[in-house]
């Protein structure tokens, strides 16, 4: 099984960033807890971070074709604008969870939408770092039909 993680723009202040929201973990050491699980469980997880919509589209499109069994997306703020990252997704046809460390819904108006939620497998937010390792307990143990 193989598994990506993807992290969207500005999770890599994560540590620093608001953490009232956001929490103290930083995003090296999230993607480590990450890895371990993964290792633990003998699949091979990648964990890609930008601040670029393009890069983004361009890292979801590059799958096509590959082996990822599951994508793990934090889209950050592209949750509320970005159609052409859930198209991408869309486009792909891996399954998904979409996670959040904060509880969107909880917050500004603006935040309460996400462009991806109906397409995923499931919606993890307000858990904070936990989120992503509950996600991820789910997609190691999980067959999703596509
Ligand atoms: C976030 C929530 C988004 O609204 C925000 O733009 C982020 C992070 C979260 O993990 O709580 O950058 O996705």
């Amino acid at each position: 099984k193989s598994i990506l993680v993807l992290h969207g723009p500005n999770l890599n202040l994560l540590g620093l960033r608001e953490p009232a929201h956001y929490g103290r973990d930083t995003l090296d050491s999230i993607n480590a807890k990450l890895t371990a699980q993964a290792a633990q469980a003998g699949i091979t997880l990648e964990a890609f971070q930008s601040n670029s919509e393009a890069e983004l589209v361009g890292k979801v499109q590059q799958l096509a074709g590959k082996r990822v069994d599951f994508i793990i997306i934090n889209p950050a703020a592209y949750t509320h604008t970005s159609i052409a990252l859930r198209d991408a997704l869309a486009a792909v046809a891996i399954p998904f969870i979409e996670v959040h460390l904060s509880n969107i819904h909880a917050r500004e108006q603006f935040r309460h939408h996400s462009y991806f939620s109906d397409l995923a497998v499931g919606v993890i937010c307000g858990l904070g770092a936990r989120g992503y390792l509950l996600a991820l307990d789910y997609a190691i143990n999980t067959n999703v039909e596509t």
